[in-house]
């Protein structure tokens, strides 16, 4: 069996992607690896790869604790497999404001991006992609998540306004605001 090596944190090259449903942090997150030349994954993928069932089947057999603790599993397995070789991670819309999560990303010392709009923006946003979201309910029920949520989201290294900008020019303005020059 192949033992892997942890890599020291101050050689891990990796920027995390935050923000509520609607936020842009898949799109982003391509474009901005697209970019950089660098690798991506998305965080919602390899639970689901993990789990061997879609987010919208895990929430109705295990409930929003059984995503959480699975959530929880991929996102400690993804940060093990971090290695000097630069990726940009998007995490799900509920994974940063899990303390937990938090602590593991801020105790490597790992660059975290909050992806910000208005509320309206985001559901309208959500409302077109018509993606299963079993989180995103009523308009009302979406902004009242959204409020009990910004004060984590605000906690990340960096914070970027998405309002009206296209997918690559928040690309582009998260790379500036990094120092990583695309
Ligand atoms: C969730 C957001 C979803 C997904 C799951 C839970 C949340 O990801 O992780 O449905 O708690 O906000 P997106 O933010 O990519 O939609």
């Amino acid at each position: 069996m192949k033992v892997q090596t942890p890599v020291p944190s101050s050689q891990i090259r990796a920027v995390f992607l935050v923000g509520f449903m609607g936020a842009g942090k898949t799109s982003v997150g391509r474009a901005l690896s697209r970019q950089l030349g660098w690798s991506f994954e998305d965080l919602d993928d390899r639970v689901q790869t993990r789990e061997g069932r879609s987010i919208e089947t895990i929430f109705q057999e295990s409930g929003e604790a059984g995503f959480r603790q699975a959530e929880h599993k991929a996102l400690r397995e993804l940060i093990s497999e971090l290695s000097d070789s630069p990726q940009i991670v998007a995490l799900g819309g509920g994974a940063f404001v899990q303390p937990d999560n938090a602590v593991l990303l801020g105790d490597l010392g790992i660059k975290t991006v909050f992806l910000d709009g208005s509320v309206e923006e985001l559901f309208r946003r959500c409302q077109e992609q018509n993606l299963e979201r079993p989180l995103r309910k009523s308009a009302e029920n979406f902004r009242t998540l959204y409020e009990k949520r910004r004060p984590h989201y605000l906690k990340a290294s960096l914070r970027i306004e998405t309002q009206g900008k296209s997918v690559d020019a928040i690309a582009q303005e998260v790379a500036t605001a990094l120092g990583l020059g695309a």
